[in-house]
């Protein structure tokens, strides 16, 4: 998997958010809507802080612009804390000229009844829309993208999953103490984000630099999901030194 290695995260998050930038102004000339997949977590911070930067200063619009977030914890309220509803607001979604309507983030409130049609409908509103132009990932100490743990499958959907240790651990601190971590989650399939025309991965700090090498350099197997992105065409990690340090 080709990676760009940069010195500092700040660096590689500010060219990551110039190429959703410049993508976003190539689909408004042609007249077209901007589909972006997008994460949470600590990693893509700075590449949000980039984008609401360039619509303060450079005039960069969102109002053609459609988002589809990987995931959200299960259950969970939108108004809690911890929802990535709350975080995509804050972080985001606030700050910008996007149209509300144009915002889909997975609803941790729905019934388990229900959830099952849920995850398929919101395939089809990612499909409705064409398809995902770029889809941003971070990924997990375990090699999870999105929240497709170790056991995941290639063909894997949208729905409901169950959140491993490591994942609940690294939440922990969120929740104060990971008897409070959800046990579940719904994510988009790592099938769903393999057809994204664009993947680009960031990951940064020491504490992923294992998990780096394994995902770029090792084989291709479920037990890590990252390195299922072997198989798209159209993929990079951007790394910092300390990320990339495990790399030969
Ligand atoms: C978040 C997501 C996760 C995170 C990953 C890394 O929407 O899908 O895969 O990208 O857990 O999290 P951070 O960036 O907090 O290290």
């Amino acid at each position: 998997i080709p990676s760009q290695v940069l010195t500092s995260g700040l660096e590689a998050s500010q060219a990551v958010a110039r190429e959703i930038a410049d993508l976003i102004r190539l689909r408004e000339s042609d007249g077209q809507t901007c589909v972006l997949g997008l994460a949470t977590g600590s990693t893509p911070l700075d590449v949000y802080a980039e984008l609401i930067r360039m619509h303060r200063e450079e005039g960069l619009s969102f109002r053609n612009v459609v988002t589809f977030n990987l995931d959200e914890y299960y259950p969970m309220q939108p108004t809690a804390a911890q929802s990535y509803v709350r975080f995509m607001n804050e972080q985001l979604f606030d700050h910008i000229d996007i149209p509300a309507e144009n915002v889909h983030i997975p609803d941790g409130t729905i019934s388990l009844d229900d959830v099952a049609a849920y995850c398929d409908g919101y395939e089809q509103k990612i499909a409705a829309r064409g398809g995902l132009d770029l889809q941003l990932l971070g990924i997990g100490r375990a090699g999870h993208i999105g929240f497709n743990e170790p056991g995941s499958t290639l063909d894997s959907r949208t729905r409901l999953v169950t959140l491993n240790d490591v994942t609940r651990e690294d939440a922990a601190s969120a929740y104060s103490g990971i008897e409070n971590v959800p046990r579940q989650a719904i994510t988009m399939g790592v099938g769903t984000i393999m057809q994204a025309r664009r993947i680009i991965l960031l990951a940064f700090g020491s504490s992923k630099a294992s998990i780096v090498a394994r995902a770029t350099e090792g084989t291709v197997s479920e037990s890590v999901p990252a390195t299922f992105l072997h198989h798209h065409s159209n993929v990079e990690f951007w790394l910092d030194e300390t990320s990339a340090a495990q790399l030969s």
